[in-house]
C-alpha cells in the first residue's frame, strides 16, 4: 500500500526533432492529472524526459553536423525550455544519456540475463528506424511501407540478445484481462488482447550495429535496444536520485523507490501501447517487481486533417502558440479539441473562435461583469447576504455540489476534456443567470435581492478558479486574487474549498483585471 502517493510517468521523447504539439499535449494532459492529484493532498511523482539513443537520433546528429552528444543536449534542452513555457510542474526530468541512468539500464540487463531471460540469436527480418522498431511483413502497407511512416523499412541481419517474452505472454494477458493491470481506454485495451491473438515472438534487447546506445555490459559489440533502453527510464529514476545501488535489493531498499514504486499512471498515445502494455509488464515480472496500475494511451491527432510531419510543414510549434494566445489558453486549446482517448484533428482555424468564445468572452468576461458590479454596487466588498424571499430555486449549495460531482467523475475517468466543457457550460450558465436576474435593474428595486445574486455570483467563481486549477493555473490565480483571497487559497484542501460559502461577507476584493483579451478572427 503507498497512502497518499502517485506515480504518473509521460512517454520520454526522442530528441531527433524539436518539440511539438503532439509532445505537448501528452505532457499538459500529465501535468493537470498531476495538478489534480496534488489538489486531493497526494504526494505526486511526475516523471518526463528524453530518449536519446538510438540510429534515429545517430542520423539526426549526422545530419546536423554535430556530435550526438551536442545535438542532444541542445534538443532536450529545448524540451526543458518549452515545459517551463507551458507551466509544466514535472518532479523530474530524465535523460537517458545520464551516467545514472545508463548504469540502470545496464544494471538491469544483467539481471534479466542472471534470471535466465535472455539469451542470443540471430533477427533476420525489417526494421523502421523511425519507429525505432523490428516490423514484420504483415504490418506493411501494400506498398511494403511502415503503415505509420509509410517509409520503406531497413531489411537487416544480424545478431541480437532475445528476451524470452513467450515465458510472460500467459501471466501479462491474464494481468490485463483481469484488470489488474489496467490498460484504458477499453478500445485500448482490446487493441492489445488483439495483439496476443495476432501472435507475439521474443524480442531483441540488443543491437550490434547501432554505436550510439548503452553498451551490453558482457557484450561491448552491441549496445541496448533504444526501446528497452526507455523503459527502464521509468525504473532508473530512483537509482539517479537515490544514488546508484549496486544490488536489485538496495534499489528497492531506497526510499523513493519504495515510496513511490509501482507506476499509477503511463501515459502516452496509441502507437506506443504495444511496448508499455506488453513488453515493459513482461520485463517486469521477470525483475519480480510490481507492475504499473494503469496504462492510458489517448489517441493520435492529426493537423486540419493530414498526419503531423516536418515534410507537410504543418507541425506547430507550442512556442508560437504561447505567443499568440498566452500560455493559459494554449494549455486550455490543446487539452479541449477533441475527446481525451479518442484521435482527433485539431484545426489552427478554430483556435481563434474557440478562444474568444470560450475563454475572452466565457469564463474572462464573465469575470470581468461580476468584479464590475461587486465594485460598483458593493463598494468592492463580498456583499452581506439574507435568505432569498423566492424559496422554490434550487439552492446554489447545491448547483454547485453537482457540478463538482461531474467534474470530478470525469477527472477520475480522465475525461480531461469533458471536465473543461463543464467549467465552460456552467460559466455559460451564470452568463444566463445574469441575463435573468438583471442585478444592474435589480440594483435599483432590490439592494438586498441583488446582494444575494452577486455573492452567489462571487462564490461560484471562486469555484470555478479551483476547478481550472489543474488547467490553468494562473488564470486560476488571477481570479482568486480579484475575489480577494490569497491564490490558491493555500492551506485549504480541495474538500473544504468545495463546500458552498468560502467567500465571507464584507470580505475586501481585489482590482479587475482581464483575463483573456479577445482577438480578431
Ligand atoms: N521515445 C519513445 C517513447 C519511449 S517511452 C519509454 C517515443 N518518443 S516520441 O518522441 O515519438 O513520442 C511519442 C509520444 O509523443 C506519443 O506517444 C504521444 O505521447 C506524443 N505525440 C506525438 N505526436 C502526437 C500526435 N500527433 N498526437 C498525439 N500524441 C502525440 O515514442
Amino acid at each position: 500500500m503507498k497512502p497518499n502517493t502517485f506515480y504518473l510517468t509521460t512517454p520520454i521523447y526522442y530528441v531527433n526533432a524539436w518539440p511539438h504539439i503532439g509532445h505537448a499535449y501528452t505532457t499538459l494532459a500529465a501535468d493537470a492529472i498531476a495538478r489534480w492529484r496534488r489538489l486531493q493532498g497526494d504526494e505526486v511523482f511526475f516523471l518526463t524526459g528524453t530518449d536519446e539513443h538510438g540510429a534515429k537520433i545517430a542520423e539526426a546528429a549526422q545530419l546536423a553536423g554535430q556530435s550526438p552528444k551536442l545535438f542532444c543536449d541542445k534538443i532536450a534542452g529545448q524540451f526543458q525550455k518549452i515545459w517551463k513555457d507551458l507551466n509544466i510542474s514535472h518532479t523530474h526530468f530524465i535523460r537517458t544519456t545520464n551516467k545514472s541512468h545508463q548504469a540502470g539500464a545496464q544494471y538491469f540487463l544483467k539481471l534479466l540475463k542472471t534470471k535466465g531471460d535472455l539469451y542470443e540469436n540471430d533477427y533476420q527480418g525489417l526494421y523502421c528506424t523511425p519507429c525505432e522498431n523490428f516490423i514484420t511483413n504483415k504490418e506493411l502497407t501494400d506498398k511494403g511501407f511502415c503503415s505509420y511512416h509509410q517509409k520503406k523499412p531497413l531489411s537487416i541481419t544480424e545478431k541480437n540478445w532475445f528476451f524470452k517474452l513467450s515465458k510472460y505472454l500467459k501471466k501479462v494477458k491474464k494481468l490485463i484481462e483481469t484488470n489488474q493491470l489496467q490498460i484504458e481506454p477499453l478500445s485500448r485495451k482490446k487493441e492489445v488482447l488483439g495483439f496476443f491473438k495476432q501472435g507475439l515472438t521474443d524480442f531483441s534487447v540488443s543491437r550490434p550495429s547501432v554505436a550510439w546506445g548503452v553498451p551490453l555490459p558482457w557484450d561491448k559489440m552491441q549496445t541496448i535496444y533504444v526501446w528497452v533502453d526507455a523503459l527502464l527510464n521509468y525504473l532508473t529514476v530512483f537509482l539517479s536520485e537515490d544514488k546508484v545501488y549496486k544490488t536489485h535489493l538496495q534499489l528497492l531498499a531506497g526510499p523513493r523507490f519504495k515510496k513511490f514504486w509501482p507506476p499509477d499512471l503511463h501515459l502516452m498515445a496509441k502507437e506506443i501501447i504495444k511496448f508499455h502494455a506488453i513488453y515493459w509488464p513482461a520485463i517486469l515480472l521477470s525483475l519480480n517487481l510490481p507492475l504499473p496500475k494503469k496504462i492510458f494511451a489517448h489517441g493520435f491527432f492529426s493537423i486540419n486533417g493530414k498526419k503531423m510531419s516536418k515534410s507537410l510543414g504543418n507541425v506547430i510549434n507550442p512556442t508560437e502558440m504561447i505567443a499568440k494566445f498566452g500560455l493559459d489558453a494554449t494549455r486550455y486549446l490543446l487539452l479541449s479539441q477533441f475527446v481525451f482517448g479518442n484521435d482527433g484533428d485539431i484545426k489552427e482555424a478554430n483556435f481563434v473562435d474557440k478562444y474568444n468564445s470560450d475563454l475572452a468572452n466565457g469564463i474572462g468576461n464573465l469575470t470581468a461583469r461580476v468584479i464590475t458590479m461587486a465594485e460598483k454596487y458593493f463598494n468592492s466588498q463580498v456583499p452581506q447576504i439574507q435568505p432569498s424571499k423566492s424559496s422554490n430555486k434550487k439552492n446554489p449549495e447545491q448547483i454547485i455540489a453537482q457540478v463538482w460531482q461531474d467534474y470530478k467523475i470525469a477527472f477520475n475517468n480522465l475525461a480531461l476534456d469533458q471536465c473543461l466543457k463543464i467549467i465552460i457550460d456552467f460559466a455559460q450558465k451564470l452568463d444566463q443567470y445574469i441575463q435573468k436576474t438583471e442585478p444592474y435593474k435589480l440594483i435599483k428595486q432590490d439592494r438586498q435581492e441583488t446582494a444575494n445574486v452577486l455573492y452567489n455570483l462571487l462564490e461560484y467563481l471562486r469555484h470555478i478558479a479551483w476547478q481550472i486549477t489543474p488547467f490553468m493555473q494562473n488564470t486560476a490565480n488571477k481570479i482568486f486574487e480579484q475575489l480577494g483571497i490569497l491564490a490558491s487559497e493555500p492551506g485549504k484542501s480541495l474538500s473544504e474549498a468545495q463546500k458552498w460559502g468560502g467567500l465571507k461577507s464584507g470580505q475586501k476584493i481585489g482590482k479587475k483585471e482581464i483575463l483573456f483579451q479577445r482577438l480578431d478572427s
